[in-house]
């Protein structure tokens, strides 16, 4: 189960059916469920009965402090009332050329790496969409050695969360040993360094980033956010925001490099919808095919593989009975893959997601940005981000999986390529007339 869980709950399914239980370490039971009904009632109609796993709570906590991924109840809401407002469309649209000057700078530099062969792609992605969910953040003005330093130590706290979750017998040997003051330590810097730009932009212009959304935002009483609020929800947001879309435009490059005629495809519509103009949010909506591109990947690969929530009191669902502090593991790949949904679900198919499919499609057999209030608050964010790298680099590139790249997900917190993918990219060659 540890080593290769979807493997294992796909079995499981088909031996038990769409909802079976399990007993965690020999004790507390866990309720595994890709039945739409019960994911429906879990995350959305009673959602206040169940919340975030510990891990996510107590864990990422410590490191991350308070905000939307680790806040329940009225704060929680609070937040997330006045968070929202920063990923309204017309944010969006407003944010839409910081995120294009990031890619630039961004594509200028995987220019400089793809020249000796086959690259990884998945750190690449990693680099553009932090600089880019960094930059909408912070402003255009956030410099390169920031970013690079926030986003090691993100990569590197958030590693240590994951040693600290799988092993958790080794945090008192963590303790004694110095690593968790380290990452500690780490931290901190970075925190540092982010509250310079806060306490300078309190002297500043206002910008037209995030970090002016919060800063503006209000509270019933007419308070403000305190600077260390406003930190560690944009830590939280800087978490959440770039891994997630990284990954999952891996799997695009990925799929798409054997489906030359859905690239083509796409290519021609990124074309015809902004010909040499950079993409904007208002520009989403004309991107129909493009985006059942995305859809299906992301049915295929979703990077949250599953959602877990703790039941605080006996519940029930049609007649699954669900006991008090019992897990409950909404398998999100599972239901993205089940025959009864999808047929050839392994296949990659952009037409399941044909404009109006939605309505003919059972509610929550589909949920990549999970459901309900605790559902994504950068959907909007995400699909213009990977639309517009997306767009960016299938018409300035050629590109192929290196041929001894073998491809297995890997389900850790979020759905990894076990191996990386490796490939090559070659700057396509303009069409000229006549050709
Ligand atoms: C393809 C990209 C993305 C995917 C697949 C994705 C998926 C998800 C999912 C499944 C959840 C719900 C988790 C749960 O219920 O426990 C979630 C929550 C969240 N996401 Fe995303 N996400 C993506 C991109 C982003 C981006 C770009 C941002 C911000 C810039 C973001 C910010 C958040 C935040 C803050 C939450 C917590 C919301 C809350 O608890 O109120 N996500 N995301």
């Amino acid at each position: 189960m540890v080593k290769n869980p979807i493997d294992v709950l796909r079995r499981y399914h088909q031996e038990f059916g769409d909802t079976f239980r399990f007993f965690l370490g020999g004790l507390k039971e866990a309720i595994v469920t890709i039945d739409p009904a019960i994911v429906q009632h879990v995350l959305k109609t009673n959602h206040e009965n169940y919340q975030k796993s510990d891990i996510q709570v107590k864990r990422m906590g410590h490191f991350l402090g308070k905000g939307l991924l680790t806040t329940h109840g009225e704060a929680w809401k609070t937040q997330r009332r006045l968070i929202q407002k920063g990923f309204s469309p017309k944010q969006l649209d407003a944010l839409s050329a910081i995120m294009q000057d990031s890619l630039s700078d961004s594509l200028r530099i995987f220019d400089s790496k793809i020249q000796d062969g086959p690259v990884d792609i998945y750190p690449h992605m990693m680099e553009i969409t932090f600089s880019m969910v960094a930059r909408s953040l912070f402003g255009a003005r956030l410099k390169a050695e920031d970013i690079d330093l926030v986003s090691k130590t993100i990569c590197t706290v958030q590693e240590f969360i994951v040693k600290q979750t799988l092993q958790p017998y080794l945090n008192p040997v963590f303790e004694v040993s110095g690593e968790l003051k380290k990452h500690e330590m780490m931290r901190v810097r970075a925190d540092a360094v982010l509250m310079s730009y806060i306490q300078k932009r309190r002297s500043e212009e206002p910008g037209d980033d995030l970090l002016q959304t919060l800063m503006d935002a209000r509270y019933a009483d007419g308070e403000g956010m305190p600077d260390e609020l406003i930190l560690s929800e944009s830590m939280q947001l800087l978490v959440a925001g770039h891994e997630t879309s990284s990954n999952s435009l891996s799997w695009l490059l990925y799929l798409l490099s054997s489906r030359p005629e859905i690239l083509e495809r796409m290519r021609q519509e990124f074309d015809t919808v902004l010909g040499d103009r950079p993409l904007s949010h208002g520009d989403v909506p004309k991107l129909e095919y493009s985006t059942q591109v995305v859809q299906e990947s992301l049915r295929l690969y979703p990077p949250f593989w599953m959602i877990d929530r703790i039941a605080m009191a006996d519940d029930q669902v049609g007649d699954t009975f669900i006991a008090a502090g019992s897990t409950v593991i909404v398998h999100v790949y599972g239901a993205h893959h089940a025959p009864a949904h999808w047929p050839n679900a392994d296949e990659f198919d952009p037409e399941r997601f044909v404009k109006g499919s939605d309505k003919l499609r059972t509610p929550f057999t589909y949920f990549p940005f999970g459901g309900g209030p605790r559902g994504c608050i950068g959907l909007h964010y995400a699909m213009l981000q990977i639309l517009m790298i997306l767009g960016e680099v299938l018409r300035k590139y050629e590109f192929t999986v290196a041929p001894d790249q073998s491809i297995e997900p890997r389900a850790m917190v979020i759905l990894r390529p076990k191996h990386g993918i490796r490939m090559t990219f070659n700057v396509a060659e303009p069409v000229t007339c006549g050709a």
